[in-house]
């Protein structure tokens, strides 16, 4: 069963009737592709209802950032929801129900009046917050307001923006929020290039260009696993202006590692003309 609610006080009327317990959240901004579609999957795994909200938030993009042009598909949307309930046969157990909640305007996230910011220090100061300052801020406030709003147990969230999972993690850590986080992998295309919105406007070129991003990621993947010295590679990487960053952190904090860090994140962002992409991948060094 799917029900779609446009309005705060119609999902929240709605939600009495429903167990904390029971609730899955998986926030986005629309237009779905199979990476937003394997986050609800989980979430219809793990939860009796799952609440996947589309919500364009116009906090998190900057003054000169793509907020107007990003694509707006509500009805697509719905049908491929429709589409993956239909295969997930949810028909015949009717315990099972996605909820779609997409606030028609930003008053019923933001009510008039509303002046509140939740901000993470220094982790949003790094990666992208380098080149996309109060980002994260407008991330952190929505997703609050989500959490709010929904009310739900657990959160399925992309490795794919692994930053911002983990500012969402210390979020929820820092204000003690009773929500658990699943962060799922990135759901790639055959050739590699991970599944993102902003994919459909590079031009065929800048498509083949963009492979290149995972292929570096991958290679130093290697050289970690092999024990062997991925610097030099990064250096002459970043010679060439297409790179915003490539780093090697620790995946649990984002800070530089050392010998004892077990857990790496390889993490990058690269510029295709006026899109720009972002990809990661999580290594385990022991
Ligand atoms: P959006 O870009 O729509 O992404 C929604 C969720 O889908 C995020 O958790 C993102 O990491 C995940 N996702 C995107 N591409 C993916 C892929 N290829 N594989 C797996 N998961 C993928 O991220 C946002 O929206 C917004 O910042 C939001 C959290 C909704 C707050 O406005």
């Amino acid at each position: 069963m799917i029900k779609v609610f446009t309005t705060r006080e119609d999902f929240t009327n709605y939600k009495f009737g429903l167990a904390h317990d029971s609730i899955g959240i998986i926030p986005t901004m629309g237009n779905l592709h199979l990476g937003h579609l394997s986050l609800l999957k989980q979430s219809l795994a793990d939860n009796t209802v799952s609440v996947i909200t589309i919500f364009v938030n116009p906090k998190q993009f900057g003054p000169n950032e793509d907020f107007d042009k990003y694509p707006r598909t509500l009805d697509e949307d719905l049908a491929k929801i429709s589409n993956l309930a239909l295969h997930s046969d949810l028909s015949s157990n009717d315990k099972k129900e996605i909820i779609v909640f997409a606030p028609r305007n930003n008053d019923e996230i933001y009510p008039t009046g509303f002046n509140t910011i939740i901000s993470v220090k220094q982790l949003t100061q790094k990666l992208e917050g380098k080149f996309r300052p109060d980002h994260f801020d407008g991330v952190t406030t929505v997703v609050y307001r989500l959490f709010k709003i929904i009310g739900a147990k657990n959160a399925y969230f992309g490795q794919k923006d692994f930053q911002q999972c983990i500012v969402i993690k210390k979020m929820i850590f820092d204000l003690e929020l009773d929500i658990k986080l699943n962060i799922l992998p990135i759901v790639r295309n055959t050739e590699g290039l991970a599944l993102s919105s902003r994919n459909q406007f590079l031009t065929t070129e800048e498509r083949m260009a963009a492979l290149h991003l995972s292929k570096t990621l991958k290679q130093i993947e290697m050289l970690i696993k092999n024990k062997e010295d991925y610097k030099p590679i990064i250096a002459n990487e970043l010679n060439n202006n297409k790179w915003d960053y490539l780093e090697v952190l620790n995946a649990e904090n984002l800070e530089e590692p050392n010998q004892q860090t077990s857990k790496l994140v390889v993490i990058g962002a690269f510029k295709l003309g006026v899109i720009r992409l972002l990809d990661n991948i999580l290594v385990q060094t022991v």
